[in-house]
């Protein structure tokens, strides 16, 4: 009885040491919460979500699982699969023109699978409160990055990811469980977080600090050459692209939104990932999603099938190439003449024009370089569990 006691004594401390473990001084969940920085002439609005708001710790947890090649949860002997594989900073987070290749009128992405698209750059994505992929299949509010990334991770042409697995394979790296801690309160790994960090980090992608911005911002002249571009660019007897592709008045360089701008005669749309895909509605046969012409000097090829591998291209297509269909937007005035109808010289002065979209520091910004030094990764970091 005496020995049961002291027992039941002896199991008692122990209750209590451990409970005493548990009730250590609690780390305090302080997240250094911030804005975008922005030139006051940038829209006030965001997708930024009351829920997922900047921080420090949730910014540098993004990174580093954007960077992270065991992210991926493939099986196969192409799993070393990271955002930055595809997403690559020297071309604005696109993949670049010796990257993805067509066949059969398919892209062939950085991995080898044939995706329904080339890519799209990683460019000011915080803005965009319209839609997002070429066929705005992820619809702002209804669904935000969070919920791109998401299935970007689970889709079969890019991840081929299992939620379970992934949730998994990051807990068990002995970097992430502090970083998910500092980042959102505790060191719990799940998708939600996983998704939320990475779309921080791709929230801060902001660029700002192009020629044109300085300009804007009063610090830098436009050349004769760029000046005409310009000007060519936003009036509708000029080039007339300031419609769909913004100017002064909107210096995102795309409204977002989704329509049809004469690539091609109707007989011709046979993506099977356009927007008709989305809305089943026959308007929609051929229509994309405007894309950001910010950094478009480093982002061919262009267009959702990468067609054009040069700005001229893409010059020549909308002068002299567009091709009339029933529901081609109403946005492109020139279409019975078959397009703007620039002369050599005006194309020179528009591609100037574009050119002053480039943003170097963009490209050598170091907060959105790879946080992961070459071969740093303890090998015992790498795990391969499974
Ligand atoms: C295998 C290459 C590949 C990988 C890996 C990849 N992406 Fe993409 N990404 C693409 C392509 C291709 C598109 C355009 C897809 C479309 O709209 O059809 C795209 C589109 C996007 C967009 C939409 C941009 C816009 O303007 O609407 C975002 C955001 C994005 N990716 C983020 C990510 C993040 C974050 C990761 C890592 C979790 C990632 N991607 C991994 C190829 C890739
Ligand atoms: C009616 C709206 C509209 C007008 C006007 C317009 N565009 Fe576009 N632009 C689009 C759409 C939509 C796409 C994507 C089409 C696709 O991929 O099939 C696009 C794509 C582009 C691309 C490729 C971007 C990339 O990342 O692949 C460039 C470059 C471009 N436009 C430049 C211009 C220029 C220069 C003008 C003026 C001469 C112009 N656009 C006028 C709607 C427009």
């Amino acid at each position: 009885m005496r020995r049961i006691f002291w027992n039941l004594l002896a199991l008692g401390w122990v209750v209590a040491l451990a409970s005493c473990g548990q009730g250590q001084p609690e780390h305090v969940f302080e997240p250094s919460y911030f804005d975008l920085e922005k030139p006051d002439y940038f829209p006030s609005q965001t997708n930024v979500p009351d829920n997922n708001r900047l921080s420090t710790q949730g910014v540098r947890l993004g990174r580093y699982l954007f960077y992270d090649i065991r992210l991926s949860g493939r099986h196969e002997g192409d799993s070393m699969l990271s955002c930055a594989t595809c997403h690559r900073q020297e071309h604005s987070f696109e993949s670049g023109l010796d990257n993805p290749r067509l066949v059969d009128g398919r892209m062939q992405g950085v991995t080898g699978a044939l995706t329904a698209h080339n890519m799209l750059p990683l460019v000011n994505v915080a803005y965009n409160t319209k839609a997002f992929g070429w066929n705005g299949s992820t619809e702002y509010p209804a669904e935000n990055l969070e919920q791109l990334i998401q299935k970007t991770l689970l889709d079969s042409t890019e991840f081929a990811g299992n939620a379970d697995s992934i949730v998994k394979r990051i807990a068990s790296i002995p970097m992430y469980p502090h970083l998910f801690e500092e980042a959102f309160g505790s060191e719990s790994v799940s998708m939600d977080r996983i998704c939320s960090a990475i779309a921080q980090f791709v929230r801060t992608l902001v660029s700002s600090d192009s020629k044109f911005d300085r300009y804007m911002r009063g610090e830098a002249q436009l050349t004769a050459e760029e000046m005409r571009g310009y000007v060519l660019f936003t009036t509708e007897e000029g080039a007339d692209c300031f419609h769909c592709h913004g100017g002064s008045g909107n210096v995102l360089f795309s409204t977002y939104d989704i329509l049809i701008n004469g690539l091609d005669p109707e007989e011709f749309f046979t993506d099977a990932h356009d927007r008709y895909s989305v809305t089943g509605n026959v308007v929609d046969r051929g229509a994309y999603r405007v894309p950001t012409l910010r950094n478009i000097e480093y982002t061919a090829p262009y267009m959702h099938d990468g067609r054009f591998s040069t700005l001229d291209e893409v010059i020549d297509q909308y002068s002299e190439n567009v091709y009339y269909s029933p529901y081609i937007s109403p946005l492109m005035h020139h279409v019975q003449d078959g397009g703007v109808q620039l002369t050599v010289e005006e194309k020179a002065c528009l591609k100037a024009f574009l050119l002053t979209l480039s943003d170097e520091g963009f490209l050598n910004n170091p907060n959105f370089s790879n946080p992961f030094v070459q071969d740093t990764i303890p090998a015992s970091d790498v795990s391969a569990e499974e």
